[in-house]
């Protein structure tokens, strides 16, 4: 029996690539004249053909430009294949605002104004983000523990890709608005599905030309504004009471009123600061923030834990990847008299190596630095980029160089961690200090301002199922699949665990 849910992403999907031809048949004469396009011939419809080429095949089309145009190099979207000619001076600095087409699925977000929302964000993440380690930590403990099991002697078969779905979410949510919400199923399915549909619908949607968005926006956005009206109805009372307990606390001293240390507390507290206070902590303003901070943070999170353990497991035999994160771990544990910090979580060096390593070899996404040209550029090299030319640079070329990373194509847990090992060197960046070789935040203004989050969770995650799970083997690794730019984790794969007595 087919859900509505996949009814509607079939649909979607046919749209998709419907629009997607179409629109670009429309479109390519937009494209810049004098660029290199890898693959086409002079040929009928031949950009059509090198594009049908490109899709399936675009890491290796990615790696293959790479050698012969050097780095970095700009991609023309939406053609992967498209070059900018490299080394250009990074001529446009804002980011591709209507990527997501937000304007349809997401509700008062207009309001939010796009450099409030990147600075409040950026602001309350890397300030107070890492004082909620040990609620974070508790919260791990809990789903973890009732998603992979408390039997010390039977194994347990585990979808890791539902799992850790379940368990960035719930942790995610224990950051942004507290128990007990952030333990309500109901509540978080739903998060999930809109986290999902609001991506295709946002592909969807841009892929027709500018004057018919407004009309193809309302109709598609239906179902994901659907799913935020029942969520909608999960935590509007919540943030209600929440402002009502400010403003009856600011002007009665006998008001007994703890705020929880959550993202929505921090967010009152350094919007009510601004000066569009007023529109900006409405009650459904604040909804749709939190939807916002959610969508960023779970599927980002759950793929890449999926990779992480997955990547932990195929290196174990290799580099004794699982006894090397534990000795890390007890160690530096005991040190901190077994206090989870931001403090204690910086010291494990070898664990943020096996992240970085993950973020490197594992991509969301082959392009990042997704950005929109707001007028008219003429690169270094001559290359006009006209107003409203999409360009991204291609990071996966760039994770993969050998003179950024020698054996880049081979997974390396302790790549970043062994120069520190052998004090050799410190290297003092980490696995979220974005570089010109290293870009899974992004880079510059518009860097991923949930990094700082999003390693400590990871950490925490990572330090929690080793110290506390055996898991069987693992072996081939199982890989994810590319679609068009992204790459896809494999998401049936299955480990068994079992608990760790002596952690019992
Ligand atoms: C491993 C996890 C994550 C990865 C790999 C990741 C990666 C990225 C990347 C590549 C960008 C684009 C940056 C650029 O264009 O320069 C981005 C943007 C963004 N990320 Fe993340 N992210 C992660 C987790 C999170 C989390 C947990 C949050 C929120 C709590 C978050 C919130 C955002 C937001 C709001 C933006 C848009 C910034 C802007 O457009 O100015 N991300 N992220």
């Amino acid at each position: 029996m087919f859900s509505i849910f996949s009814v509607v992403y079939g649909l979607l999907l046919l749209c998709l690539l419907f629009t997607y031809f179409f629109h670009n048949l429309f479109l390519a004469g937009k494209v810049p004249k004098n660029l290199p396009w890898v693959g086409i011939k002079n040929q009928p419809l031949g950009w059509l053909r090198a594009l049908a080429y490109t899709i399936p095949t675009l890491p290796e089309v990615l790696l293959d430009v790479h050698k012969q145009v050097g780095q970095p190099h700009l991609s023309a979207e939406p053609y992967p294949s498209l070059l900018v000619d490299a080394n250009v001076e990074f001529p446009v600095q804002e980011p591709s605002c209507e990527r997501l087409q937000l304007d349809y699925t997401l509700p008062f977000m207009t309001i939010i104004s796009r450099p409030l929302y990147h600075r409040l964000l950026i602001k309350i993440l890397t300030l107070k983000g890492g004082s909620v380690v040990a609620e974070i930590y508790d919260e791990l403990q809990q789903t973890c523990d009732h998603e992979l099991g408390l039997d010390t002697e039977q194994w347990k078969s585990v979808c890791v890709y539902d799992s850790m779905q379940h368990i960035v979410l719930t942790a995610s949510n224990r950051m942004i608005i507290g128990p007990p919400l952030c333990r309500n199923k109901r509540y978080l399915t739903t998060i999930c599905r809109y986290a999902q549909l609001i991506f295709p619908i946002g592909v969807l949607v841009r892929s027709f030309p500018l004057f018919v968005r407004p009309v193809v926006g309302r109709v598609f956005g239906i179902p994901a504004l659907y799913l935020f009206a029942q969520y909608k109805r999960y935590n509007l009372p919540v943030i209600k009471q929440h402002l009502a307990n400010i403003d009856h606390a600011a002007v009665d001293a006998n008001h007994e009123f703890t705020p929880l240390n959550t993202f929505l507390t921090w967010y009152i507290e350094e919007a009510r600061k601004t000066p569009q206070a007023r529109e900006i902590t409405k009650p459904e303003t604040i909804s749709s923030m939190l939807m916002a901070v959610n969508s960023a943070a779970v599927f980002s999170g759950t793929i890449i834990g999926t990779y992480i353990l997955f990547n932990i497991l195929a290196s174990d035999p290799e580099h004794g990847t699982i006894e090397n994160l534990r000795n890390e771990i007890e160690r530096v544990l005991a040190d901190a008299n077994g206090e989870w910090s931001k403090a204690t979580l910086a010291k494990m060096y070898r664990l943020d190596s096996v992240l970085r390593e993950t973020l490197r070899f594992d991509p969301l996404d082959a392009l990042t630095l997704q950005r929109k040209a707001m007028k008219d550029v003429v690169t270094e090299d001559g290359l006009l980029l006209e107003r409203g030319t999409n360009v991204a640079i291609s990071s996966y070329t760039i994770h993969r160089d050998e003179e950024n990373y020698p054996s880049a194509e081979v997974f390396d847990p302790f790549r970043f961690s062994r120069a520190t090992d052998e004090r050799s060197s410190r290297d003092s960046s980490s696995s979220i200090t974005p570089s010109e070789t290293y870009l899974p935040f992004g880079h510059g203004r518009h860097a991923c301002p949930g990094r700082w989050f999003a390693r400590m969770k990871l950490k925490l995650l990572v330090a929690y199922i080793f110290m506390n799970y055996d898991i069987q083997p693992v072996a081939p690794k199982p890989r994810g699949f590319w679609a068009a730019t992204f790459y896809l984790p494999p998401t049936k794969a299955r480990i068994m665990v079992r608990r760790r007595a002596k952690n019992a």
